[in-house]
């Protein structure tokens, strides 16, 4: 579906677009590195030349010069009458749109199969004829992975029952239903900065104006600034990672978990706690999950950084009420879990502390591997160790990280650009590493990070050409 950029909104995203190169061309070039990292979409309609000069304060002619470049470079698609549409070049060629030719992707923050997934799709098999005399649709779950996943919880100090849980296609697939759910046009969401950029994408997606506190890597949570959000904004959701946040690896401290479930249930805000990477401890220790600190918590969860991100079996755990809710809207989107992978979950559960384990083990083979290269080659970059999660969230200090997504790009390294984390442009100085790869991919990635780093400046705009596809 085409989406349209309005012209505010694409002065928020250009940021800083300017730089020593002519307007037209800074602005080809700052669109053309949104369009690459996913904060502005293939499809997506810009602003006519005449609202995007007035948004600007630009002459016309500029904006048309820099259409025209984008068009010339095959990124944009105009029609007259029907305006100008963004597009990857190569797509018609059946390229994959958003990773043409990488050798590496460092783009998404997994890990390998847990090595017990087929023992549990075999045994899944095994028992589905049992299943095959009913019809196979399943809204809620199935019961015993159900009681699995309470059962689960019950373990980490909060008492659970089966019938506060919906098995869902995975976290996103979660979040997308509470959030159609719970949120009504007008009202606002509050987040951390930086957050998930999936979960700003949903919010995107019903219109949500979306407001953010600060998650620091030398102070934590800002909850004076939350707080303050909560009071001013009433937001009706707040999303929060509060376990091995994405990206930075942090954890709340049990006082900021309290603090924030107090502040919320006084305001009537509903918090949306994503424990998508809550069980990805290296060194931590167990802490109490948000739930235990307030009944009106939603919970997210997912096999899918533990075992494997294409299992696609997440959950909700929330309050009755709620989860009735949000039954009677789930089939507007989709009709159900696949039953073969419910049962390979419920399987799985049954190994919670072993998979738990075995990650925790390669994790910190991996991160210790990527820190320890990252102080060899790049000792200018301000890499902070965390005691668990998925990822290392970096400062490249002059370095911009949408120019260094490009560059890398060309050597067929596949990275997120720290903006994408945030909201209005921030975060250009910072880069988020995934660290469950192998050694060598590590050695790899890290690598051509090392011989690149020096050539892209800190300017967003100033990439090499022959970064582009
Ligand atoms: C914080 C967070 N939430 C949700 C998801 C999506 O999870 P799933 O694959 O279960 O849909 C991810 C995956 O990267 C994530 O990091």
């Amino acid at each position: 579906m085409n989406s349209f950029v309005t012209g505010r909104r694409l002065v928020r995203e250009l940021g800083e677009w300017r730089s020593s190169a002519p307007a037209y061309k800074a602005l080809a070039e700052r669109i053309r590195v949104l369009l690459m990292d996913g904060r502005l979409s293939s499809g997506a309609k810009l602003p006519a030349e005449r609202e995007l000069s007035q948004a600007l304060a630009l002459s016309r002619t500029t904006v048309a010069a820099a259409y025209s470049k984008l068009r010339d470079d095959g990124f944009l698609d105009s029609v007259r009458g029907s305006g100008s549409t963004l597009q990857l070049p190569g797509r018609e060629r059946g390229e994959h749109a958003l990773h043409p030719g990488l050798s590496l992707d460092f783009t998404k923050a997994t890990a390998p199969a847990y090595p017990g997934i087929q023992g549990a799709y075999a045994n899944a098999l095994e028992q589905l004829p049992a299943y095959l005399c009913h019809d196979g649709f399943d809204l809620v779950g199935l019961p015993d992975l159900r009681e699995a996943i309470a059962q689960s919880y019950t373990d980490r100090g909060v008492p659970t029952s089966a019938d506060q849980i919906m098995v869902t296609v995975g976290a996103q697939h979660a979040l997308n239903l509470v959030t159609r759910t719970l949120y009504s046009p007008g009202e606002r969401i509050l987040v951390e900065q930086p957050t998930y950029p999936h979960a700003l994408d949903t919010f995107a997606s019903v219109g949500a104006r979306v407001l953010a506190f600060p998650v620091r890597q030398d102070g934590g949570w800002d909850l004076q600034e939350a707080l303050l959000q909560i009071r001013r904004a009433a937001p009706s959701l707040a999303f929060l990672m509060p376990d091995f946040h994405n990206p930075t690896g942090m954890s709340m401290s049990i006082h900021e978990r309290e603090y924030l479930a107090a502040a919320a249930a006084r305001e009537g805000t509903v918090l949306v706690v994503d424990e998508t990477t809550a069980l990805l401890d290296i060194d931590r220790g167990p802490l109490p999950p948000m739930a235990a600190f307030s009944p009106n918590i939603l919970t997210l969860g997912s096999l899918g950084k533990l075992a494997w991100g294409g299992l696609r079996v997440g959950w909700i755990r929330g309050p009755r009420e709620i989860m009735a809710r949000l039954l009677r809207n789930r089939p507007a989107g989709d009709l159900g879990t696949p039953l073969v992978e419910q049962l390979a979950a419920t399987t799985l559960l049954q190994e919670l502390p072993s998979m738990a384990a075995s990650r925790s083990l390669d994790l910190r083979r991996g991160r210790d591997t990527a820190v320890q290269l990252l102080r060899a080659q790049l000792p200018q970059w301000q890499v902070q160790v965390p005691d668990g999660g998925i990822s290392l969230w970096i400062n490249t200090e002059s370095v911009s990280s949408s120019a260094l997504a490009l560059a890398a790009r060309a050597e067929g390294l596949g990275l997120v650009p720290g903006p994408r984390f945030g909201i209005d442009g921030a975060f250009e100085r910072y880069l988020r590493l995934p660290f469950g790869y192998s050694d060598g991919q590590l050695g790899e990635g890290i690598g051509i990070l090392g011989r690149i780093a020096g050539h892209v400046g800190s300017d967003p705009l100033r990439m090499p050409l022959q970064a582009v596809i």
